[in-house]
Order: C-alpha cells, then sequence, then structure tokens
C-alpha cells in the first residue's frame, strides 16, 4: 500500500529560521535596527511554558533581541495592561505576544486589545482580524500562516481546491479559512457540531484540522490524494503510563489513504514559531519600508 507524502515542517522551518536570521542580520548591518520580541506569560501553565521558553530561544538564535516576562498566576488585569502599555512604549521592542490562555481574573480580549495592533506579531487584534478580512496588509497569525505555507510545499496553487477546515477559533480556524479564501480555495468551516462531519470532511482535496481532539478525524473520513494538515497537539495517555503526542487526525490510518500529511510532531509546530520570527522581522522593518 502507499504511503501519504510527509510534509516536514521541522526542515521547512529550519529553513525559514535560517533565511531570518539573515534578514535580521542585514537589518543590524544596513540600518542599525535590531528587532526585539516581547514575550509575556501569566503563571505556570507546563505546555505555555515550555512554547515561551521555545520561543526566546528561537528568538535570540535569528540574532534578535528576546525579553521574556513571567508573572505571576494571580497578576491583575490592570498590572498586565499596564505592562503591555510599557511594551508598546518601548522602542527595543517590535513586537508583543501574550501567551494564552491566561488566569480567569483577566479577560484576555481586553489584554489582545491593548496591544499596539503595529506590534501584534501574533495578528489577533481585532484591528488585525480585520485587515486580514478586507484584504488590507498587516500581521497574520502564526499558525495559520504556516499552515499555508506547508500545503503550498507539496502544491504551489491552491486555487479552486475544496478546502475544509474543522474547528473555528479565532487563533487557527477563522483565519486559516481567510487565507485559504485568499488563496483562492472553496472553503467550509467546519465544527464539533457540523451534522454528518465525515461527509464534509470526505469533500475536501485540502483538510485542515484544527478540532482539539486527539485522533478525531478517521482515515476513512478521508478523500483519496488529499492534502492533510494537522494543527493538533494532544497529549495521550498510555497504558504504560507514558504519554505520547498526537494530533487531530488517526495519522496511521489517514497516511494510507492522504496524498500528503504533516506529521505530529514535527509538523504545524515548528512553523509557528517560524512564522512568529517572520512577523517580528516585518514589525522592525517597517519604518523603513
Ligand atoms: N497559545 C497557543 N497558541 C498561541 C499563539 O499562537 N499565540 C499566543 N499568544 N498564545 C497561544
Amino acid at each position: 500500500m502507499t504511503q501519504a507524502q510527509l510534509i516536514d515542517g521541522k526542515a521547512i522551518a529550519l529553513q525559514l529560521r535560517k533565511k531570518i536570521g539573515e534578514e535580521t542580520d542585514a537589518l543590524i548591518k544596513q540600518h542599525g535596527i535590531k528587532p526585539g520580541l516581547a514575550v509575556v506569560l501569566v503563571g505556570e501553565d507546563p505546555a505555555s511554558s515550555v512554547y515561551v521558553r521555545n520561543k526566546g530561544i528561537a528568538t535570540k538564535k535569528a540574532g534578535m533581541e528576546s525579553f521574556t516576562h513571567q508573572l505571576p498566576s494571580d497578576t491583575s488585569q490592570q498590572d498586565l495592561l499596564r505592562l503591555v502599555e510599557q511594551l508598546n512604549q518601548d522602542a527595543r521592542v517590535h513586537g508583543i505576544l501574550v501567551q494564552l490562555p491566561l488566569p480567569k481574573q483577566i479577560d484576555a480580549d481586553k489584554v489582545l486589545c491593548a496591544i499596539d495592533p503595529d506590534k501584534d506579531v501574533d495578528g489577533f487584534h481585532p484591528i488585525n482580524a480585520g485587515r486580514l478580512m478586507t484584504g488590507q496588509p498587516g500581521p497574520v497569525p502564526c499558525t495559520p500562516k504556516g499552515c499555508i505555507v506547508l500545503a503550498k510545499s507539496v502544491r504551489a496553487d491552491l486555487t479552486g481546491l475544496e478546502a475544509v477546515v474543522v474547528g473555528r477559533s479565532n487563533i487557527v480556524g477563522k483565519p486559516v479559512a481567510q487565507l485559504l479564501l485568499n488563496e483562492n480555495c472553496t472553503v467550509t468551516i467546519a465544527h464539533s457540531r457540523t451534522k454528518d462531519l465525515a461527509s464534509v470532511v470526505r469533500r475536501a482535496d485540502l483538510v485542515v484540522a484544527a478540532v482539539g481532539l486527539p485522533q478525531f478525524i478517521r482515515g476513512d473520513w478521508i478523500k483519496p490524494g488529499a492534502c492533510i494538515i494537522d494543527v493538533g497537539i494532544n497529549r495521550l495517555e498510555l497504558e504504560d503510563g507514558k504519554t505520547r503526542l498526537v494530533g487531530d487526525v488517526a495519522f496511521d490510518e489517514a497516511r494510507l489513504v492522504a496524498g500528503s500529511i504533516t506529521p505530529v510532531p514535527g509538523g504545524v509546530g515548528p512553523m509557528t514559531i517560524a512564522m512568529l520570527l517572520s512577523n517580528t522581522l516585518d514589525a522592525a522593518k517597517r519604518p523603513i519600508t
């Protein structure tokens, strides 16, 4: 039985990061601008702590300035808003990222709205969501942007494809659907309440799975030859007490039917950081472009 082509997100991300590092060097040498990224973490969620640490390491590796702010889990909204305002005013900081989720005493929407839209390297500010929707330039959310790069690595032109996005979050589902529309796909946004989800997914030439449920999308839901981009990162408890990371797609089943598929880990995950660095570089370049 033939198996789907593996889309190597790790390799593609490394290549992009190398190029971003070279462009960062040039920006420093030619214009004296060193891109700076501030990442704010509130609390000690273990997964978020790992993501934030990896973002800091990648930022420095690219030759950029990294500012990490770790605040206690009982931080008030007012204190967090004060820090965001301080980062908005700091000329060394070109990009600001507040790691989500935030503790329950903090209104995440209020915090995201407080970030200067031009420093919003997550692309989550309503102004940037509006820019994406209306086709104006601005920072685009990192994971969705990474999904498009991976899909185009196997098929340069996505025009006319039936794309089904499973998941409707502001972070992935909605923006990736908009980006696929910009690539001239016919886009369906499905979700956990969609009727007969299997038959909707079966129509798709391109599936973006972002529901957050382990191995939810089965092999027999997949159209033969389809391209599968799996955004899910779920920790599965095994019988021997160990854990394993799995995506939202039942990978072993899907790879026997799909034309191409991203693995978990090593697919979409590494692309998110590469896109974050790309957005930070773009923000730092803005005064000279
Ligand atoms: N938490 C999970 N993914 C993300 C992301 O892309 N950005 C931020 N800020 N928080 C997240």
